[in-house]
């Protein structure tokens, strides 16, 4: 293992803002009617429960684990359910809560098996977007921070599982030994 620094990205307080700007416009979008929020684990459970509460539109919460090859050689890489919903989604109005887009793989993916399941719509949440590592063409619907193409941690992102915690997202400086 490396040494490494974390130099903050995006501060607690501009988090707390974007994700209270996100609500509102979920809110905006879905008057009257019933969101179901997905939530992708481990990476977006501080996101989603931060947006859970400061939405006004009547949520239900559910979660997937899928696996992630991370792994940039394949080419179409494969994204299998290890744990799928306890919710039937068909006929509801689906947002999928993501920490954060790189290729857009995993999320695209997703969003194909969710469709199958003929859910009323799905919009896409994430709090971080990489448009620079985008290798499929996904349409994103809410966005918190595009941010450069650096490896980040931080409000549930992880690096080797650690950091998730942090209340800021921060960029993982490597340092010379
Ligand atoms: P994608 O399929 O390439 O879009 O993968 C997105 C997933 O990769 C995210 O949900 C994260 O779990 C992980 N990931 C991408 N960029 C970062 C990063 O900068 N830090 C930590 N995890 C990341
Ligand atoms: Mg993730």
């Amino acid at each position: 293992m490396f040494k490494y620094s974390i130099d903050t990205l995006i501060s607690e307080k501009k988090i707390h803002e974007k994700v209270k700007g996100l609500a509102r416009e979920i809110d905006g979008d879905f008057e009257g009617e019933e969101i179901l929020l997905i939530g992708l684990l481990r990476g977006s459970v501080i996101f989603l429960s931060d947006l859970a509460r400061e939405l006004k539109t009547e949520a239900t919460i559910d979660f997937m684990v899928v696996s992630s090859y991370g792994n940039k050689m394949e080419s179409s890489r494969d994204v299998k359910i290890l744990k799928d919903l306890e919710e039937d989604i068909k006929g509801r109005n689906v947002i999928i809560v993501e920490d954060i887009i790189d290729t857009g793989n995993t999320l695209q993916k997703v969003q194909q098996i969710l469709q199958t399941r003929e859910p009323k719509n799905i919009k896409i949440c994430t709090l971080l977007d990489k448009p620079e590592r985008r290798e499929v063409e996904i349409s994103v619907d809410y966005t918190g921070f595009q941010i450069p193409d650096e490896f980040v941690v931080g409000y549930g992102i992880d690096f080797a599982q650690k950091h998730r915690t942090l209340p800021y997202i921060g960029i993982v400086k490597k340092e010379e030994e």
